[in-house]
Parts: structure tokens; C-alpha cells; sequence
């Protein structure tokens, strides 16, 4: 029998499989790796699908439903964050400054399993990686295989808050390495996550990667990136459809130019899971430095990955694949050089709001 299936699914496996011969053989596989995926038994169908397309020779359609079953909960930005140099070297380099000879590294949320690699480059002694996607997870355990690193480094498909020191750890952690930016900073929950992480995981003064990151805000002029609001459409008035929208949207990189004010940093937060996680509310004076009609704040982070080492999504910083987040005003605020006007933010675990 199948090692690899969970209980669950080797139930469904052994009634099924032994109609699977013949040339509909991998058609039916697939159909029933579809079926397991339906259930909620993502790391089976992960599973059977890669045996789907191990198997195929070629393309088929058999082969194409494997990998649309494979990729389907994955989302598209590993693929642009992989190819991020600027988000690459300076990980590299914050790691080869923090992680020590020999070291127990916590990596978490390794994806593809890059900076876990990079730990073990820097001269981890073992670095266990978690991931909370199995999909992503056994992918990961290959690479790791692949670039001779088995031995140094253990994938573990679970979320860091299931990992338990004496068990997939084998003390607690002397490093955490992570990457869990999202363009607002704080969507993938990088503050409860670390501090679980510092609880339950790491020794007292266990170094981060990253430690610190700033929220920065400033007003901007309009820019084709940034949304309109929805206003006459075919002769109609269709102003009220605004009020469905998002209060922001990621606008990609908006030029220094677009800038009418200047920046002001708004939340400053601490990233190494040492600072009680709480709501937060501040409010910064902008001071406009241009005059023209402000469209909305946009607003970008700046995380610092380890002493020196700077990563930005601001404008005019070296092209990420972050964007920056644009919140509109209900209507255009026309402004003059030297005017101040008051941002006001507000941020929980996972959610940042800018208004004025
Ligand atoms: C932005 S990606 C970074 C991947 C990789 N570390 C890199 O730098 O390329 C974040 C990954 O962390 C995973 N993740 C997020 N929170 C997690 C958690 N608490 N425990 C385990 N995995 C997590 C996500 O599934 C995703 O694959």
C-alpha cells in the first residue's frame, strides 16, 4: 500500500485504485486527487498529482489537471519575490550577519525554502523551515534534496504555531529568519506569528530576520496606477459603486514625482515578537511641499532586516516586488506649499487604515 496517503485518504485510495488500470489510468488519478483536494486533503492530492505527473509522458490532459490541482492555492507572487534581487541580496546579506557558526535556525514560512538555504550557506549548524502550505512544503523538501541540504536543514509542513520545542525543534531556536511582508506590511500577520514564535520557540535574545520595520505616509497627486473613483459611466451616474470598493489598493511603484508632501514615518514596530502585539493609532503633520490637488495618501514600509541592512518599498527606492498601498480621498484636496495636513493611522495584528 501507498505510504505516503494519511488515513483519510487511504480509505478513499484503496477502494478506488484498483479500477485504475489501463490507458485511463492517470485520468482517474487525477480525478480522484480533484476529489481529495474537494475534502480538504490538500497534502494527498499534492501528493497523487506529482505521482500524476511523474508518470505522464508529456502533456496530456491528465498532466495539465495535476498541475492546475498543484498550483491551485499557491499564489502567484513566489514566482516574482524569486526573481526580486533587491529583497534577495539584502536577506542574504542580513543572514550572513546574524546567523552564527553552527547555529539552530528557525525559518518560518519558507516557501521555497531559499532563505532556509541561505541560513545554511551562512553557516548553520540545522535549520528547521517551516510551512504552512503542503503543497509548497514537499516542493520545498525536493529543492532542499536537490542543492545537497538535507542534512542541514528539515522542512516541516505545518504552521509555526504547531511546531513544539522537542519535537520538530530540538531546543529552542538561536536565530528566526522569516519573510512576511505584505505591501501594508502587516497582512500575513507577521506580529502575532513572531510573537508565538518568541514565546514558545526562540531563546530570550534570539536575533530576527527582520527586526524592525517603519510605516511611512505621504500625499500624492494623481497618477494613472492609482484607481479612480467610479464616477459617470456611459452617460450614467454610478458614484454610489464606491462605496463597495477597498479603502486602498496596491498601486505598484509610484514616482517620487506623484509625491506633493513630504514623507513622515507613521507606526515604527518591532518585529523580533519581544513587543506586546496591541491596536495603535498615531497621526502625523505632513507638510506640503509642492502645491497641486492631492488625491489620497500613499503609504510604504521600510523594514530593517539586521543592523544597516535596509529593505524599501518606498518611491524612488530600487524597484521591489512589493508595491506601495494607495488610499483615495472621497474628493481631490487642492494644497500649497508650507500647508500641513494631519494623516491619522490605525493598525491591528494583521490590518493598517490611513485617513485624514
Ligand atoms: C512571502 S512567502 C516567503 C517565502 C520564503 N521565505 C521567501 O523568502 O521566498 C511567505 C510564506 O510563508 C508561509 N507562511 C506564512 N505564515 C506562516 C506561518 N505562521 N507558519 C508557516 N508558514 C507560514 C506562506 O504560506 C508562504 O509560503
Amino acid at each position: 500500500m501507498e505510504k505516503w496517503l494519511s488515513d483519510d485518504s487511504r480509505v478513499l485510495f484503496e477502494a478506488l485504485v484498483p479500477s485504475f488500470t489501463g490507458p485511463s489510468r492517470l485520468d482517474r488519478m487525477v480525478g480522484l486527487a480533484e476529489l481529495m483536494q474537494g475534502k480538504g486533503l490538500l497534502a494527498d492530492a499534492a501528493r497523487l498529482s506529482r505521482k500524476v505527473l511523474a508518470e505522464s509522458r508529456g502533456q496530456s490532459l491528465a498532466s495539465q489537471r495535476a498541475r492546475r490541482l498543484l498550483g491551485a492555492n499557491i499564489p502567484d507572487w513566489h514566482y516574482s519575490i524569486l526573481q526580486d534581487q533587491v529583497r534577495l541580496e539584502a536577506y542574504e546579506r542580513a543572514i550572513r550577519a546574524t546567523v552564527t557558526p553552527g547555529s539552530l535556525v528557525l525559518d518560518v514560512g519558507t516557501g521555497s525554502g531559499i532563505l532556509a538555504m541561505m541560513a545554511a550557506r551562512a553557516g548553520a549548524g540545522l535549520v528547521v523551515a517551516c510551512e504552512r502550505d503542503p503543497a509548497v512544503a514537499q516542493v520545498a523538501t525536493k529543492i532542499v534534496a536537490r542543492n545537497n541540504l538535507s542534512d542541514r536543514i528539515r522542512i516541516v509542513a505545518c504552521a509555526s504555531s504547531a511546531l513544539r520545542v522537542g519535537g520538530e525543534l530540538p531546543r529552542r531556536a538561536e536565530v528566526v529568519i522569516s519573510e512576511l511582508f505584505s505591501a501594508t506590511l502587516l497582512g500575513e500577520s507577521v506580529l502575532p506569528t513572531m510573537a508565538q514564535a518568541r514565546r514558545e520557540l526562540l531563546t530570550a535574545d534570539a536575533p530576527a530576520v527582520p527586526r524592525r520595520a517603519t510605516i511611512h505616509v505621504a500625499l500624492v497627486r494623481a497618477e494613472k496606477r492609482f484607481h479612480k473613483p467610479v464616477g459617470m459611466v456611459a452617460g450614467f451616474d454610478l458614484l454610489d459603486f464606491n462605496v463597495l470598493g477597498p479603502p486602498f489598493h496596491v498601486c505598484g511603484h509610484a514616482s517620487p514625482e506623484a509625491l506633493l508632501s513630504d514623507a513622515a514615518e507613521l507606526f515604527s514596530l518591532d518585529l523580533t515578537g519581544c513587543d506586546p502585539v496591541s491596536d495603535a493609532r498615531a497621526s502625523v503633520e505632513l507638510r506640503v511641499s509642492r502645491a497641486g490637488a492631492a488625491v489620497g495618501v500613499l503609504q510604504w514600509w521600510e523594514g530593517e532586516l539586521s543592523e544597516g541592512v535596509i529593505l524599501s518599498t518606498a518611491p524612488g527606492a530600487p524597484s521591489t516586488s512589493w508595491g506601495q498601498c494607495f488610499t483615495p480621498f472621497d474628493e481631490s484636496l487642492p494644497v500649497v506649499a508650507g500647508q500641513t495636513v494631519t494623516v491619522h493611522g490605525w493598525h491591528s495584528s494583521d490590518q493598517l487604515a490611513v485617513w485624514v
